[in-house]
């Protein structure tokens, strides 16, 4: 039998994913957690499919030794590519993320939306049923190449970060966009280099808060959620350089370095 005291479990091709985990602990504050960053194997996004779905079984299987109750795919590229594959090999629930395009299909007026995600997840087969599913606007779609990496290496505040947005934004702004669709759990770290460059008429739209209810009505169906009313405990795990996602989570815990 489930035990409700179970962690949630959460992965991401590294540490960006934490920006999900952030608005579900905000959520859901008694929820026990165990948090994945595969950040030797990141970029997802240049993989194929086959390779993403065997990197997300690897993270999976990981996440279930470790008795949790329900997973979060905190990755969009693994979401898109993955979530179908995983859904049919396992019994525990799954949530998905995806670019939050619906919210901006149904408020933009200049019916133009910016969507900056992988590669892997633009040329997804998801991503591409979702989109035609929205036929009064027109998404201008940008692969964010070398984004998730200059992050990855605690390179947020660079200037190389700054050239790549520019160079991704400026064809955006020049098409006449009202909404930006962050689409990779990555990008939220970089919403304030983001502003700077957006005029404020522009409103950028990212997945974390829409997953974090998602996770807490999935959880109530499935009588998962934790009565224990006290503040729940976080276990962080990475095969990389555990100071880069130390520093992303901004309090201090202990991140465990995993060979694997
Ligand atoms: N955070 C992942 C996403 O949401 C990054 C993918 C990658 O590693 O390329 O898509």
């Amino acid at each position: 039998m489930q035990n409700n005291s179970n962690p949630i479990g959460f992965f991401d091709s590294g540490i960006g994913g934490t920006s999900i985990w952030k608005e579900v602990s905000r959520l859901l504050p008694n929820e026990n957690t165990i948090y994945l960053a595969d950040s030797k194997n990141a970029p997802y996004g240049i993989k194929s499919k086959k390779e993403i779905i065997e990197l997300c079984f690897k993270n999976v299987d990981f996440l279930l030794k470790k008795k949790c109750k329900l997973i979060v795919v905190a990755c969009n590229t693994a979401t898109t590519n993955a979530i179908k594959e995983m859904r049919a090999t396992y019994a525990v629930p799954f949530i998905g993320i995806e670019p939050a395009i619906k919210p901006a299909a149904i408020y933009s007026k200049t019916q133009k939306i910016g969507v900056l995600a992988t590669k892997g997840t633009i040329t997804s087969e998801l991503f591409y049923e979702k989109a035609k599913q929205y036929t009064n606007v027109n998404f201008v779609e940008q692969i964010g190449t070398g984004l998730v990496e200059l992050i990855e290496n605690g390179k947020i505040e660079s200037e190389e970060m700054t050239q790549l947005l520019n160079q991704y934004l400026q064809p955006m702004i020049a098409e006449n966009i009202d909404y930006l669709v962050l689409g990779c759990s990555h990008y939220p770290y970089l919403i304030a280099q983001i502003q700077k460059i957006l005029p404020n008429s522009i409103k950028i739209i990212d997945s974390g808060e829409a997953v974090a209810k998602q996770t807490k009505n999935i959880l109530m169906q499935n009588n998962l959620r934790n009565s224990n009313t006290k503040k729940g405990e976080h276990l962080f795990f990475t095969n990389n350089n555990p100071t880069v996602l130390q520093n992303i989570l901004q309090f201090s815990t202990n991140v465990n370095y995993l060979d694997f």
